[in-house]
């Protein structure tokens, strides 16, 4: 069966850049505690008004697509992960279809996370693999800025986020055994409310009632949103650090060697390991523990903060810019977030 191959890659980070500094202006908070607890300095935040995560997207994308030598008129499917998409719906994908002044293709909107591009980027290689696509666009992309907490009360979660895009072509590989090796995906909702944004939803307290106290509140059973949930920062997104620290420091090498071990490949093989920047601090746990040299990780957390679904395609990109991954080489993307959900992939450059 045919493998698909990462063609072409692009970023895009919007011009605004907030130092941990900056953000006293806004929250008590310094720079001290951001970088030993996550290791980011700064982060970019979108124009207000200007740039959104579909228009980030399109930028990425539009890199992207010169990389991998084709036209946005080639493109024959999108996938675009986001949180913080541009309406509740439709997704993101029409819109890049749109903006991109595509042809009639079919565009797909993915929904988890900090592994939403992960997920993307496995859903787009089975597409590769059947023959049933050949020039899949893949993005990811958020404007956290517009939805995070900008209080000393929300300090905890809006340090540590940032806006940007990431996107890639996926096409089929042309030479024997390049390309992407194999995709590992994995979801437990368990722990769904620990890193979650409540509101607005549907689930009229029906989950979240029972798991967190402060979520008793009569109005919320009764609308969308409201303004008392906005008076009471129920729109903001609720994260238990710790929570997410304990599970990610074990999901994250778990998947990254399951992808080696299917293979017959081992850590020493390994080139490089790209994994979600979610916090500095969870990529030198998890380096740590698979044994792997400093050469082996790529991180940028520190630039840009965690950019969420953007995150992987991002470092991906400055990694191969940077000449740090080559033709041949073994590259392997994981990430674990919001959900829990979790994967890898294995990619022979
Ligand atoms: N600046 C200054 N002080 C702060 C800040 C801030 N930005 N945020 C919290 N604090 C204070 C708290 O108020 C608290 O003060 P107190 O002891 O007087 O009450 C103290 O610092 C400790 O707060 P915690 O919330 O307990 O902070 P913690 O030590 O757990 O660190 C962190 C928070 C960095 C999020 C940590 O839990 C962590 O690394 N978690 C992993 C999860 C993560 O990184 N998620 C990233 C996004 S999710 C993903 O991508 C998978």
């Amino acid at each position: 069966m045919v493998k698909s191959k990462i063609a072409g890659i692009g970023m895009y980070v919007p011009g605004n850049v907030f130092t941990n500094d900056d953000l006293k202006q806004y929250m008590d908070t310094n720079d001290e505690w951001i970088q030993e607890r996550t290791g980011i300095k700064e982060r970019h935040y979108a124009d207000r008004t200007g740039e959104t995560t579909t228009t980030m997207g399109v930028a990425a994308a539009t890199m992207a697509i010169a990389n991998a030598g084709t036209t946005a008129q080639d493109i024959d499917f999108i996938i675009f992960a986001t949180l913080s998409p541009d309406y509740y719906f439709p997704g993101c994908g029409v819109l890049v279809q749109r903006a991109m002044k595509m042809k009639e293709i079919g565009a797909l909107d993915i929904r988890n996370q900090c592994s939403g591009f992960i997920y993307a980027l496995s859903v787009a290689d089975q597409f590769i693999k059947t023959g049933m696509y050949k020039n899949i666009l893949v993005i990811g992309s958020e404007k956290h800025s517009f939805g995070l907490d900008f209080t000393t009360r929300g300090r905890n979660i809006s340090v540590i986020f940032g806006d940007g895009a990431g996107a890639v072509v996926l096409q089929p590989a042309e030479k024997e055994g390049q390309g992407i090796l194999s995709t590992h995906l994995y979801s437990d909702g368990e722990s769904a409310e620990l890193l979650a944004m409540y509101n607005p939803g549907t689930h009229a307290n029906h989950w979240v009632k029972e798991k967190l106290a402060d979520f008793d509140d009569a109005e919320i059973a009764n609308m969308f949103m409201s303004k008392l949930m906005i008076d009471n920062a129920q729109n903001f997104p609720f994260m238990d650090g710790p929570a997410v620290f304990k599970k990610a420091i074990v999901k994250f090498p778990e998947v990254v060697q399951e992808a080696l071990s299917v293979n017959g490949l081992t850590t020493k093989e390994l080139d490089m390991l790209i994994p979600h920047q979610a916090n500095l601090r969870i990529s030198q746990f998890v380096q740590q523990k698979l044994g792997l040299s400093d050469h082996q990780v790529f991180n940028n957390i520190q630039k840009y903060g965690n950019t969420t679904a953007a995150s992987v395609p991002i470092a991906l990109y400055e990694a191969w810019e940077q000449g740090k991954i080559k033709e041949g080489n073994l590259v392997c993307l994981a990430a674990f977030g919001s959900g829990y959900t979790w994967g890898s992939a294995l990619i022979r450059w």
